[in-house]
C-alpha cells in the first residue's frame, strides 16, 4: 500500500511543480529539463521512467488547464491506482497529505496456490476487481470522479501484464472525466513518500531505498532529478532476508524480513562470522548474493531442517536458527552502513546543504536497520527520515488480511 500512497505523494509533487508559472508549457519544459539534465551530469536510470508524464494528454485536458490557473493554495485530490504485482490497490489523497482512503484487494490465496506470483493469473485477478477497488476507494473518500484533479498510476517496475490493467483503468477514468494522468515509478515513490511524513524535508537529500528487488542510494536534487550513487550488483537486501527466512523455516505470512528480525532478537549476532560483502570496493554499490550463499551453507552445516517450522523446533534448534538470523542481520546491515556512510560523504561534497537521509522501502521498517543508520546520521549531523512501516512497505499484510476477512 505504501507504494501507492507514495506514488500519490510523488504525483502531488509533480502536479504542484507543473502548476508553477514557468512550467505552463509541459512539452517545452520537458525539453528544457532534458538539456538541464545533460548539463548536470549522471542521473539514475529510473529518472527516464519517472519523468514519464502523459504530457500530450496532460496538456490537452481541460482539467490540467484549469489547474494551471489555480493558485498554489488550491487543493488537489488525486486517485492512485497500483497493480504492479499481486495486489490491486487504489487510494485517494489530498495535496495537503491527507489520505482520504486506501483499498487493497489481495491475491494471497493465489500466492499460496502457485507458490509465487503467476503473471497471467495475477492479471486476471486484477481485471476482476479493479473497478470495484477504485469505486470503493472513491466511496470511502466520499468523492466522485468529478471531484478528482488527476489520476496517478504505477508504470513500473512491475509485471507488465499486471501494470497494464492499472494503466487501462487510469486511462478510462482520466479519459471519461478529462483528467491528467501521472505515471509513477515505484522506487521514486518510495523516496518521495518521506515528504508526506516529514514536512521539513527539503531537496537536496540522500535516500537509501531498500526493498525486495532494489537497493539504491540516490541523491535527490528535486522531483524527477536524481543522481544514483549506488545500486546492487546482484540481489537486494530484502531478497536476502526473504531467503534467510525461508531456509530457517520461518513463518513467511508477513514476508521474510519481519520474521528474521523477530527471531534475531533471541540470537547471538557474533555467533557466525559472515564476511561483509564488497569490503574492497570503494564505491556505494551493494551485493547480497554472496551473503545469501554464506547463510545457506551455515544453515546446512547446522543441519537445520526448514521443513520443521520454527514453532515446532526444539529449544536447541531454535537457538541455532536465532544465532544465524542475528549473525546474518548484523552483516547485512553492516554492509548497508558502510555504503551509506560513503554515499553521505560523496553527496555532502556535491551538495553541502543536505540535512536529511531518507530510508524507505520494505526493509526500512526494520528497527535494527533504523537504529544502526541513526548512528550514521548522528555522526554527520544529519536527520534520519524513516516513514512509518505502513508507508515503507508496499503492502501492509495485516491490513490486507483484515480486508480479506471482511470480504469473505
Ligand atoms: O518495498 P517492499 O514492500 O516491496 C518491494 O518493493 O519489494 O519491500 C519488501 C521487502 C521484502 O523483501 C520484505 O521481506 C522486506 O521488504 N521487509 C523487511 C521487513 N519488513 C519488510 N525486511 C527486514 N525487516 C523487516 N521488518
Ligand atoms: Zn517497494
Amino acid at each position: 500500500m505504501a507504494s501507492l500512497i507514495s506514488s500519490l505523494s510523488s504525483t502531488i509533487s509533480r502536479l504542484t511543480l507543473l502548476r508553477k508559472p514557468s512550467l505552463h508549457f509541459p512539452v517545452k519544459t520537458l525539453r528544457k529539463f532534458e538539456v538541464d539534465r545533460k548539463r548536470r551530469g549522471p542521473i539514475s536510470p529510473f529518472l527516464h521512467v519517472s519523468t514519464n508524464y502523459d504530457f500530450a494528454h496532460f496538456s490537452s485536458c481541460p482539467k490540467a488547464k484549469s489547474m494551471n490557473a489555480l493558485g498554489q493554495d488550491e487543493e488537489l485530490v488525486v486517485l492512485g491506482i497500483e497493480t504492479s504485482c499481486d495486489d490491486t490497490a487504489a487510494a485517494v489523497v489530498r495535496s495537503n497529505g491527507e489520505i482520504l482512503s486506501q483499498v487493497v484487494s489481495s491475491q494471497a490465496d493465489l500466492l499460496v496456490r502457485y507458490g509465487g506470483v503467476a503473471p497471467k493469473m495475477a492479471e486476471e485477478a486484477h481485471s476482476l476487481v479493479i473497478d470495484q477497488v477504485v469505486q470503493e476507494a472513491l466511496d470511502k473518500a466520499k468523492v466522485t470522479e468529478e471531484d478528482l484533479s488527476a489520476v496517478a498510476v504505477t508504470i513500473g517496475p512491475g509485471l507488465s501484464l499486471c501494470l497494464r490493467v492499472g494503466v487501462r483503468k487510469a486511462r478510462k477514468v482520466a479519459g471519461t472525466y478529462a483528467l491528467p494522468i501521472v505515471g509513477v515509478h515505484h522506487m521514486e515513490a518510495h523516496a518521495l513518500v518521506a515528504r508526506l511524513v516529514e514536512r521539513e524535508l527539503q531537496f537536496p537529500f540522500i535516500a537509501l531505498l531498500i526493498s525486495g528487488g532494489h537497493n539504491l542510494l540516490i541523491l535527490a536534487r528535486d522531483v524527477g532529478h536524481y543522481i544514483q550513487l549506488g545500486t546492487t550488483i546482484d540481489d537486494a537486501i530484502g531478497e536476502a532476508y526473504d531467503k534467510t527466512a525461508k531456509w530457517l523455516g520461518l513463518d513467511m505470512r508477513k514476508s521474510g524480513g519481519p520474521a528474521v528480525e523477530e527471531l534475531a532478537r533471541e540470537g547471538d549476532e557474533n555467533f557466525v562470522k559472515f564476511k561483509v560483502p564488497m569490503k574492497q570496493h570503494k564505491d556505494c554499490n551493494f551485493s547480497y548474493a554472496g551473503l545469501k550463499t554464506q547463510v545457506r551453507l551455515a544453515i546446512e552445516s547446522k543441519n537445520i531442517d526448514a521443513s520443521i517450522p520454527i514453532a515446532s523446533a526444539s529449544s536447541e534448534d531454535r537457538r541455532a536458527r536465532a544465532d544465524i538470523a542475528a549473525s546474518f542481520q548484523r552483516v547485512a546491515v553492516l554492509h548497508l552502513e558502510e555504503k551509506c556512510e560513503r554515499a553521505v560523504e560523496w553527496a555532502m561534497k556535491m551538495e553541502p546543504s543536505i540535512k536529511h537521509l531518507v530510508v524507505s522501502g520494505g526493509v526500512a521498517s526494520n528497527q535494527y536497520v533504523r537504529s544502526r543508520l541513526n548512528k550514521i546520521v548522528e555522526k554527520h549531523a544529519l536527520q534520519l527520515v524513516c516513514p512509518p512501516p505502513s508507508l515503507c512497505t508496499d503492502n501492509d499484510r495485516s491490513k490486507i488480511l483484515l480486508k480479506k476477512e471482511a470480504t469473505l
